[in-house]
């Protein structure tokens, strides 16, 4: 059973890059950023404060796979809302099983299927969830690329958005994400890193396929 850790900066293309090369390689994916999404819905929802660690960590102890299916997780609102109840020690605590439960068995809850490894991606996998993974990428592009991508993606989704916001929302997550006390974004010390700002998808695909093969062929 193989895992492969992959963090980055948010739209850097990690999510999409992690779904491509499950399938590619037949392991599990886990988008670990629609974990934290989920909390911060069951929050804006129930009217709970973002600030209230201790009542967001109740929500997070009630999360089940199920919750991750909710197509509404994909907002704007609800993904800053997300990097600010992940700030929370406890709200991560609270995650922590979950995550570290689904590297070490991924096809628990997926009847028929036989997984023959896990892919999690998200911002603290390489450093905290799997730190033992097989493989660690960090995928990074330039704020102004990655705005672009994700204001696409946004207006796409009909929401109504100027690129200069989305610009700025992006800097401010990128600061809140990184300079966050428990368990901030950066590339664990043996992380590959990916730069994806000239990058289109396909080409990202090829380089961390060669990654993955040459560490897993020496391993
Ligand atoms: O990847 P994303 O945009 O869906 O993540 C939303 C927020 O969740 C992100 O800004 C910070 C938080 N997050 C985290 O702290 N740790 C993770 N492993 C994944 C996401």
């Amino acid at each position: 059973m193989s895992v492969i850790a992959i963090d980055g900066t948010f739209a850097s293309g990690k999510g999409t890059l992690a779904r491509k090369l499950a399938a590619h390689y037949g392991f599990a994916c886990l988008d670990t950023g629609k974990i934290y999404r989920a909390v911060a819905a069951k929050a804006l929802n129930s009217h709970t404060s973002l600030e209230d660690a201790k009542a967001c960590a109740q929500l997070a102890a009630t999360l089940t796979l199920s919750d991750l299916d909710n197509p509404e997780l994909k907002s704007g609102t609800i993904g800053a809302a997300a990097s600010k109840i992940a700030v929370h020690a406890e709200v991560r605590k609270a995650l922590l099983a979950f995550q570290k439960d689904f590297a070490k068995n991924p096809g628990k809850n997926v009847k028929g299927k036989n997984f023959k490894g896990a892919i999690l991606d998200g911002r603290d996998i390489g450093t905290v969830i799997c730190p033992d993974a097989d493989v660690k990428l960090y995928i990074d592009a330039a704020p102004d690329v990655r705005a672009q991508r994700r204001h696409s993606e946004l207006t796409g989704y009909g929401e109504d958005i100027i690129y200069e916001d989305v610009l700025a929302q992006l800097i401010e997550r990128d600061h809140r994400d990184m300079n966050r006390t428990e368990a901030p974004l950066k590339p664990a010390a043996n992380a590959h890193l990916l730069d994806t700002t000239n990058l289109a998808i396909d080409a990202a695909f090829e380089m961390a396929i060669s990654i993955i093969d040459a560490v897993l062929r020496s391993t």
